[in-house]
């Protein structure tokens, strides 16, 4: 048994996707959470940008003394995940594996859809981790930069006519090539859940890397013995922009009061 902390970071809300998660999965864990609302957009930036402020996140959750980090983050998963292994003495988990073992699974046709940031898309990792599991695989991505300001703006929900304008435009694709399994390959995109699935319909089965992430977790924290015996865990929240708004979104997303939860810090300290 193994009481430390679970770090977990993303560029602003998206990574609550997997802390929803892994509260489910593992509710006797402490998770501190840190988003970077200051610096979000990550997707549209150069590798280089993404992996400065990688370490910074990094940096500032390793201030605690954590068992293991997830990054919750796709955009710093397919560009800096290897470096941060190398550089960082705890295990870190990113979303790309685990979301591409669970799609490959899933696929009956073996047309899988991959939408994500930018730097995502162009990385390429998403595609190569399936294929090293199924070099038949066809695999249709695009790349969806206006879903992270409207997400991070709480234009999430089914009925807005922004989103669901905007989602009808980027999964065109997706519904071309006729894919049975869509993965949603950046964190922020489960809070759009609803709006995907209406817009894909029932056949297409989503795959949240958010989910992805913290079932890899709990399987990493079971083979370790790494796992904590605490009925109930304790989630800590830290933001580098003003907490307002991030409280409000995250408390309507989580199902929990979190005003007054969250605190705000200097990332360019780290
Ligand atoms: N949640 C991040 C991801 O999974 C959002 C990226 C961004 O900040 O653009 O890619």
């Amino acid at each position: 048994m193994e009481h430390r902390p679970v770090g977990v970071f993303d560029s602003g809300l998206g990574g609550l996707t997997a802390v929803r998660e892994l509260m489910q999965l593992l509710p006797g864990e402490d998770i501190i959470y840190f988003g970077d609302t200051a610096r979000v957009p990550y997707g549209s930036r150069s590798p280089e940008t993404i992996l400065k402020f990688a370490r910074q996140d990094m940096n500032f959750l390793c201030s605690f003394d954590l068992k293991a980090v997830v990054i919750a983050c796709g955009t710093v998963s397919t560009t800096s995940l290897a470096t941060l292994q190398d550089e960082y003495d705890l295990p870190v988990i990113g979303v790309v594996e685990p979301t591409a073992a669970m799609a490959a699974r899933q696929t009956r046709s073996g047309r899988i859809g991959l939408i994500a940031t930018q730097a995502s898309i162009r990385s390429g990792a998403y595609e190569r981790a399936l294929h090293r599991l199924d070099g038949s695989i066809q695999v249709t991505g695009a790349a969806c930069p206006l879903f992270v300001p409207l997400v991070e703006n709480g234009r999430f929900r089914p009925g807005d006519v922004v989103i669901e304008t905007v989602a009808r435009e980027y999964l065109r694709p997706m519904k071309d090539a006729g894919v049975d399994t869509l993965m949603l390959g950046c964190t922020h995109y489960p809070l759009l859940h609803d709006v995907i699935a209406g817009e894909m319909g029932p056949e297409v089965t989503l795959i949240s890397s958010g989910y992805a992430a913290a079932l890899a977790l709990k399987t990493l924290l079971a083979e370790r013995d790494d796992l904590s015996g605490a009925a109930q865990g304790d989630t800590s929240y830290f933001v580098s922009d003003t907490v307002d708004g991030f409280e409000q979104a995250a408390s309507l997303f989580l199902r929990c009061d979190l005003k007054g939860m969250a605190q705000q810090i200097n990332i360019e300290k780290y």
